[in-house]
């Protein structure tokens, strides 16, 4: 285990700043918030919690619209109380990893202020800036993927500037060196603090086509799509060129011992891939989104786990993921129970797994009444399914108003059924999804071969997923029963370590392991062989 750095050894826990803990009482979670659950995090037995933009912002995309890239928003603390959390996470054996945002800033940024003072204001070239098409509209067809076109005219100059999201958030000009100085400069910033990782925000889309040339149709896309989907976005992302930026990127993050770097790329598999770079100079954990697009069945998910690993270059380092702050949880996405295969799935397939928020309790998608709505994406394209407030929702603590979230009223309105789902109930229950998810991961660390083991997929009965890790002659197999019925798995020798269900633990198998509807095992031993 020594061998491995502690990012690919660990767990990440992922938690959405505004919705975690709230400190102060103003309905929106802060950093004391978060300070106050350190406990629970060591407690659970995660290794890193990846805490969102936390920056002074106007919050148009809740701090994905950056104005201060060096600073706290008052709303969630100050930069002390930013210090006092690392060095108390750090104490508890916890790493700290931020967002980094390169892509854009918000609208209000000084950069972009200046900016918009005239063509030859000092940051004017920090942005990217086009004069209109011969009829007066925007350059070229780019949408934005909040809806609408990509470009919003500044009517004081005359011209067009790009943005990929909103058009508070006008996108950075990374063909500018000076772009790219001063983003490094932030960078340390946080590093020199003691931050133990970043997460690349929009990684895919750092470079756009210089010539501005259309994005060709999408011939897939039909009714009920978001229109800008209509695109492929040949041109406005996984340009070439964002290959060499983010080996840039790694470089400064390689000034400091044992940082992680973690990119977020919604590509194709065989794209997400190559932002590991060459030899090992890219990303550390370009995120593998698998999880989360894949149909919830043993066979598409085995296929995408075993290609996934055939395509990984050999020194990349896998990772998976179940949900994030902007896709709609786990819990709703699979049939009632199979969020305890879920866990076992994202803690027991090889990489590093990152976990959000509130799936250890197997929070669902809250409801939102449309006076509540606050997303961007669901103001601008509503009725699309694409909002993100339903997996924002606060973090369901207890059984108290509010779930024990805040005491003034949450800035979303907590999921209902909390009373009967939440972290004090299922603490003290044993059967609980919170008791199973802190067993695994207590499991990875007593048993390297989950945490860094070898993996191989093994043929099994339909709807049974079947792999096997091994490290340093430990091996382990893990079955999962995706079926509605139970199944008898054959060709199993071993001992039961764990079950889903908490059933037949301890027990020696030599033969076959009957499990129920939605339950999943692991077991010791070298199995015999898979049966087909
Ligand atoms: C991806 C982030 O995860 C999402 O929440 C944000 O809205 C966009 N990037 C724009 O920064």
């Amino acid at each position: 285990m020594a061998d491995f750095a502690w990012w690919q050894r660990g767990v990440i826990y992922q938690l959405y700043p505004r919705s975690f803990q709230d400190g102060d009482g103003d309905g929106v979670g802060d950093l004391a918030g978060i300070h106050q659950r350190l406990d629970y995090l060591a407690w659970l037995g995660v290794d890193a919690v990846w805490i969102p933009p936390i920056y002074p912002s106007p919050m148009a995309d809740f701090g994905y619209d950056i104005t201060d890239h060096c600073a706290i928003d008052p709303l969630f603390g100050t930069l002390a109380e930013f210090d006092a959390l690392l060095a108390e996470a750090h104490e508890r054996g916890l790493r700290v990893i931020l967002d980094f945002v390169p892509n854009h800033t918000s609208d209000m940024h000084p950069w972009f202020q200046d900016a918009l003072r005239g063509r030859d204001a000092a940051h004017r070239d920090w942005y990217l800036w086009a004069d209109p098409a011969a009829d007066g509209g925007p350059p070229n067809n780019w949408r934005s993927h909040f809806g609408g076109p990509a470009w919003t005219l500044d009517p004081v100059t005359g011209q067009y500037y790009l943005h990929a999201f909103l058009k508070e958030q006008p996108d950075l000009n990374w063909r500018n060196p000076a772009v790219a100085r001063a983003m490094a400069q932030v960078m340390r910033f946080w590093l020199d603090r003691g931050v133990d990782g970043l997460r690349l925000d929009a990684t895919w889309h750092l470079i756009k086509d210089e010539h501005l040339r259309n994005n060709p149709p999408d011939p897939s896309w039909h009714a009920g799509l978001p229109e800008h989907e209509k695109l492929a976005h040949v041109y406005t992302s996984d340009r070439p060129e964002v290959q060499r930026l983010v080996c840039e990127l790694r470089q400064v993050v390689d000034e400091y011992p044992d940082r992680v770097l973690i990119g977020e790329l919604y590509l194709p598999i065989e794209r997400v891939v190559a932002y590991y770079g060459t030899a090992g100079n890219g990303i550390h954990l370009p995120a593998n989104a698998l999880l989360i697009g894949a149909p919830w069945d043993a066979d598409s998910i085995g296929a995408a786990a075993d290609r996934y690993e055939a395509l990984l270059p050999v020194f990349g380092w896998p990772n998976w993921a179940l949900g994030n702050h902007d896709k709609p949880r786990i819990a709703g996405r699979v049939p009632p129970g199979h969020s305890r295969l879920a866990a076992l799935l994202l803690l027991t397939l090889r990489g590093t797994p990152t976990l959000y928020y509130g799936d250890e309790l197997g929070m669902c998608d809250g409801e939102i009444p449309p006076a509540a709505i606050r997303d961007p994406i669901e103001r601008n394209m509503p009725g699309l399914g694409r909002g993100r407030d339903p997996q924002r929702t606060p973090m369901q603590w207890d059984d108290s108003p509010n779930a024990g979230f805040s005491p003034g009223q949450p800035w979303l309105p907590v999921a209902a059924g909390f009373e009967a789902l939440n972290v004090a109930g299922q603490r003290a229950d044993d059967a609980s999804l919170l008791t199973l998810y802190r067993r695994l991961l207590q499991l990875r660390r007593a048993e390297p071969a989950l945490a860094v083991g070898r993996y191989a997929g093994q043929g099994a009965p339909p709807g049974i997923l079947r792999y096997e890790r091994e490290h340093d002659g430990r091996y382990l197999t893990v079955v999962l029963n995706f079926n509605e019925t139970p199944r008898r798995i054959p060709g199993l020798q071993g001992r039961v370590l764990l079950s889903t269900l908490g059933r037949d633990e301890g027990r020696d198998i030599d033969d076959s392991l009957l499990l129920l509807p939605g339950e999943g095992a692991i077991l010791t031993g070298r199995p015999g062989p898979a049966a087909g």
